[in-house]
């Protein structure tokens, strides 16, 4: 059976404002196995991203506050988990493409070197110009080989 990766639990997410309280997100329960893909879809101003970025532990407390539910990521509560424990997994286990990509990825830098800023043996590869070496790299990060030149 595949791993359940992140279960989202009954979350509730409030804002405190000058207008009174706001339950932007009331009771979230949603499960993702490994290999899963889940897509979210609601009007604008429904939750999605408050969901997406309180995960990743982004959304910033106060304003914000879990008023309830669990999120667990590979068995893990991140609700109760500490800002350095949610930090290390972080960009490593669970990232996140922001909704506004061109403010978020900078543009003098390539999309390798923005993904590879977490691994310095991946970024020295990629600046090495050896793209033979630089597979080689890629392939021991992630779980998809490479095409080679033989697969065509
Ligand atoms: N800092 C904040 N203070 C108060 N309310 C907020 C704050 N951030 C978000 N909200 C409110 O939380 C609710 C959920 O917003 P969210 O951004 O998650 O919506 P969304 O589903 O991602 O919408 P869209 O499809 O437009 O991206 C909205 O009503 C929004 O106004
Ligand atoms: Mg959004």
């Amino acid at each position: 059976m595949a791993e359940r990766m992140l279960e989202i639990r009954g979350l509730k997410i409030h804002f405190g404002t000058e207008e009174g309280l706001l339950r932007a997100v009331d009771g979230v329960d949603l499960a993702i196995d490994a290999g899963e893909t889940l897509g979210v879809v609601g009007e604008s101003g429904c939750g999605k991203s408050v969901t997406a970025l309180t995960v990743m532990r982004l959304l910033p407390m106060p304003p914000a506050r879990i008023a309830g539910g669990e999120i667990r990521w590979r068995g893990r509560d991140l609700v109760a988990a500490g800002e350095e424990a949610v930090r290390e997994l972080r960009a490593r286990e669970i990232a996140m493409i922001f909704q506004e990509p061109m403010t978020s990825l900078n543009p003098v830098y390539t999309v390798g070197e923005q993904i590879a800023e977490e691994h310095d043996d991946l970024l020295s590869a990629l600046r090495s110009d050896d793209d033979k070496h630089l597979m080689r790299v890629v392939e021991r990060h992630i779980a998809v080989r490479a095409p080679r030149e033989s697969d065509d």
